[in-house]
């Protein structure tokens, strides 16, 4: 019996990978964070199957649904939302599901910043403005952030910042950055990526927060900030130029794009 964790990708169904639906196809169980998974997904549950929404479960609740399943010999798909690598809450099961002796598997999925970043239809990292995204978020009532992890440390450095679980804290975040990236810095909101009620709210450190305050929004939302996010006039990068295709492919060299 094994635990297969599925990154069940940002919201439209058709976003998870070919795997992992092959997955929830074979496995009698299906556990699914309700909250933010699309109930879509389920329809590739095989007929018959045990469907759980964990929404409102503890975890000792989820523990005993991996036990009742080793118990009748059950493979489970376990669905949280994006991918499995950032807050999916993997991390705590994992650990349970090794003291406990069940085998599990990890299947990456679509995580939310690149969906909403497709919604923008923008690349996040753009040369010599931008090279590094920063995946962080804002305390909350689940868990603190350590103490180093602040906004402040991270604006200094530039990077674009992709701020997750953290739409309520927009005036906070607004007045800790607006120092480091000034007030025209460019900021994008993508609310709901990839759901049929996603939305786009764009403006600048300076007025986002009147955006949203006069179109209010509930979660499931991201805040990108950078320059990046509007940076028209910059470098190509090197990597289509025809000197680094003389020097460094001859036409047989790789292209890691
Ligand atoms: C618990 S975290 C899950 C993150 C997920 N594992 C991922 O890979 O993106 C939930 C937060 O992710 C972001 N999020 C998840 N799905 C989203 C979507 N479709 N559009 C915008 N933001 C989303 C929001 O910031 C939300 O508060």
């Amino acid at each position: 019996m094994t635990v297969h964790f599925i990154g069940a990708g940002p919201g439209a169904a058709d976003l998870i990978t070919v795997r992992g639906r092959d997955l929830i196809a074979r496995c009698p169980v299906c556990l699914f964070a309700g909250s933010i998974v699309p109930r879509e997904l389920l329809d590739y549950c095989p007929e018959g199957a045990r469907i759980v929404d964990t929404a409102s479960l503890s975890l000792d609740e989820i523990e005993a649904e991996y036990l009742a399943a080793q118990e009748a010999g059950q493979d489970v798909a376990r669905l949280h939302s994006g991918d499995l690598s950032v807050w999916s809450a993997v991390a705590e099961q994992m650990r349970r599901l090794d003291r406990l002796g069940i085998d599990y598997t990890l299947t990456p999925g679509v995580p939310s910043f690149a969906a909403a970043a497709a919604a923008l239809k923008r690349e996040l990292t753009i040369p010599e403005v931008a090279q590094s995204l920063i995946l962080t978020r804002v305390s909350g009532r689940a868990s603190k952030m350590p103490e180093r992890e602040n906004l402040a440390n991270f604006a200094a450095t530039g990077a674009t910042l992709a701020i997750h679980l953290a739409i309520h804290a927009l005036e906070k975040i607004v007045t800790e950055l607006t120092p480091y990236y000034g007030a025209d810095c460019p900021v994008a909101i993508v609310v709901k990526a990839t759901w049929p009620d996603e939305k786009i709210l764009r403006g600048t450190l300076s007025t986002i927060a009147a955006q949203v305050a006069a179109e209010p929004i509930e979660r499931t939302a991201l805040i990108f900030v950078g320059p990046g996010l509007q940076a028209e006039d910059f470098r190509e990068s090197a990597l289509y130029s025809t000197d680094y295709v003389r020097r460094f492919r001859s036409g047989k060299g790789s292209d890691e794009t």
